[in-house]
């Protein structure tokens, strides 16, 4: 029964606590929430080691156990990112498009069965747990993983990133539009975006920030100010918290506003003043110029809506369903990869990602287990560079091969 006297909750009291002992309140404490469903396994047991083999469809019909760069490979990916983890293979950057369990069969242009997508959410939830944990192994330390998800499976996706890769890691979700309005239901809003879960490694991960070039109207209304050096904007010199060093001391008479204090040290304030840094407003306030430098660019945020599929923009695809923006995957590979890194998509449909990984002149691995996508795979990369077969090989899984070699040699003709 509700007595009318508003108890505290321990999270209050702990807070209060806190207060007292002057500890910062607000920096969030993550404590270890895992998801719980029948069928988890122990990560021991998905750490064991499995060993594979494949055959090279290139020249020859030899046998490997390896692996290599600008190899794609037609198996399960679970085996393939055990084989990386054997011979202790790292790559810079993953990317990965999985089902998205949407309860549908996929079908190509031409009609041909592309992939399933039809998990119990359970078993969805562990097929994608199982290969994270190994593809955790397979990152390089200063590595990133992005995972492209419906909205359907995102929030438990999360989670298990989360658990896998540590919630300090989690970069960004980001939104992404994949299509403009359509298919309007009476009943709901019309799903238009899709979601790219972004984690690294660590805290050093490769990072090469993205933006756009900024239009001549952004540069006037961010930069409205010129003097002889160029065209600029002002920002405060203050920042918020109360800070008892030189940062908390008089400045030319001036103390910071109340519950700050100044970016800059006095004497380092004063170097910038005689510089003609600091501009000082009609009511005496000091303001820091920021130049408008050549190669400013307009920071890419976590909403992308200038990535839309291609099947929603009439130009020239593969005609594999779900395959995804190029542009978009360009973008991720710079951002998060180095010229000397390998990119990795273990569920690399049409070879969107191996593509964009060439074009950025990085090296690439590429795993399907759908004989369409391998298909449009090769016919891609042919189509990119001419003797993709004197440097990429073909893989495939040797029990795959016996079961279904008649197709496969087919694909190759
Ligand atoms: C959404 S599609 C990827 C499309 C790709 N991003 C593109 O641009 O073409 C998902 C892919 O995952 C593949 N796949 C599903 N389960 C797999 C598994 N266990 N191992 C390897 N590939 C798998 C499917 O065959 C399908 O090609």
């Amino acid at each position: 029964m509700a007595t009318g006297v508003i108890q505290s909750t321990d999270s209050e009291k702990s807070i209060s606590a806190m207060l007292k002992s002057k500890q910062p309140y607000f920096i969030p404490r993550y404590e270890n929430v895992s998801l719980n469903y029948i069928s988890k396994n122990l990560e021991s047991e998905i750490l064991k080691p499995i060993d594979n083999t494949y055959i090279v469809l290139n020249n020859s019909r030899e046998e490997t156990c390896k692996i290599l760069n600008n190899d794609i490979v037609f198996s399960d990916n679970l085996f393939a990112i055990h084989s990386l983890i054997n011979y202790n293979q790292k790559v810079d950057l993953i990317y990965l498009d999985p089902p998205y369990n949407t309860g549908f069969d996929f079908f190509s242009k031409d009609n041909n069965h592309a992939y399933s997508d039809s998990f119990d959410l359970s078993e969805y939830i562990e097929f994608m747990r199982i290969r994270l944990i190994l593809l955790r192994e397979v990152l390089s330390d200063n590595g990133s993983i992005y995972v492209h998800i419906g909205h359907q499976m995102l929030p438990y996706l999360k989670v298990v990133m989360d658990e896998i890769f540590g919630i300090s890691n989690c970069r960004n979700i980001i939104t992404r539009k994949k299509c403009s309005s359509k298919n309007y239901t009476k009943n709901q809003f019309p799903n238009l975006n899709d979601f790219i879960l972004f984690y690294s490694k660590n805290n050093n991960f490769i990072w090469n920030p993205q933006g756009t070039v900024p239009s001549e109207d952004w540069i006037k209304k961010e930069y409205p100010k010129i003097d002889d050096k160029g065209q600029y904007k002002l920002v405060p010199i203050h920042a918020p918290g109360i800070r008892n060093g030189e940062t908390g001391k008089e400045w030319k008479g001036m103390l910071p506003p109340k519950g700050k204090h100044w970016q800059y040290t006095p004497e380092k304030l004063d170097e910038m003043d005689k510089n003609g840094e600091i501009y000082w407003s009609k009511t005496g306030n000091p303001r820091r110029k920021v130049y408008l430098t050549p190669d400013k660019k307009i920071p890419l945020g976590d909403y992308w809506h200038d990535f839309r599929d291609a099947h929603h923009q009439s130009i020239k695809i593969t005609g594999y369903p779900t395959e995804k923006n190029l542009s978009m995957l360009e973008m991720i590979v710079r951002s998060s990869s180095n010229s000397d890194s390998v990119v990795l998509d273990p569920f690399c449909g049409s070879g969107t990602t191996l593509i964009a990984a060439k074009n950025e002149q990085r090296q690439f691995i590429g795993i399907d287990q759908s004989l369409n996508a391998i298909k449009h795979c090769i016919q891609r990369l042919e189509v990119a560079q001419s003797n993709i077969f004197n440097q990429a090989r073909l893989l495939c899984d040797k029990d795959v091969y016996e079961y279904f070699s008649i197709d496969i040699e087919s694909i190759l003709r």
